[in-house]
């Protein structure tokens, strides 16, 4: 079993964070495990991403701190430099994967179709981001490939929201789901924390 099927026991959903403002790093982290969510996949697609993963990884130990949408190798060594206890990619490169592995730590690799799974299931991969999620076929094609590939374990993301999490939690090769509802971008720009706090707390329940 690859270190990647742990990170999928943590929280049944893995939030999806884009940070806009370095100061709002904390307090999203900080409203996460207040709600009860112990993980935290802190996407590298705006200018302080690396920023924000330094700053949550030295100020909220407790929570665990992934780094997502890394589709470089530069980015893979970059987000361990920052801090970073897990990496996390949308699909998956030779390249990627030699510099995701060259860290250490542990990683979810994206796979969207059968034939990239079974590649990545080849390099001892079996914990994998199932992305895009909806589009690829959501909960049916999971169950679909549940059938000849019943090794693999999948954190789903992508179109998933709070209603449709529970369907693709009941699979058997679900471990946990991502998704960026959990802090929707007119609660940061309020700097609601409150109520990503009861975003978090309602996610928590799907266990
Ligand atoms: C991702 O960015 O990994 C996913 O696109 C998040 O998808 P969502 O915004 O549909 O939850």
């Amino acid at each position: 079993m690859s270190k990647g099927h742990e990170l999928l026991r943590l929280s049944p959903v893995m939030p999806v964070v884009v940070i806009d403002e370095v100061a709002d790093a904390v307090p999203v982290a900080r409203a996460l495990l207040a709600g009860g969510i112990r993980v935290i996949e802190l996407t590298l697609r705006t200018p302080v991403a690396l920023e924000a993963i330094e700053r949550v990884a030295s100020e909220v130990p407790e929570i665990v701190l992934g780094a997502g949408t890394v589709t470089t190798p530069e980015q893979a060594k970059q987000a361990a430099d920052a801090g970073a206890k897990f990496l996390v990619t949308p699909g998956c490169t030779e390249r990627v994967l030699e510099a995701a592995f060259a860290t250490g730590l542990p990683f979810l690799p994206g796979a969207g179709t059968v034939s990239e799974a079974m590649r990545l299931a080849e390099q001892g991969l079996t914990a994998l981001k199932f992305f895009p999620a909806e589009p690829s076929g959501g909960v049916a094609y999971l169950k679909a490939i549940a059938g000849p590939l019943p090794q693999l374990e999948f954190c789903p993301t992508g179109g998933i929201t709070a209603q449709s999490a529970a369907s693709y939690l009941a699979l058997s090769t679900v471990g946990c789901v991502g998704g960026s509802w959990l802090t929707p971008k007119d609660a940061l720009a309020a700097k609601d924390f409150d109520r990503i706090t009861a975003l978090a707390q309602e996610a928590a329940a799907l266990a």
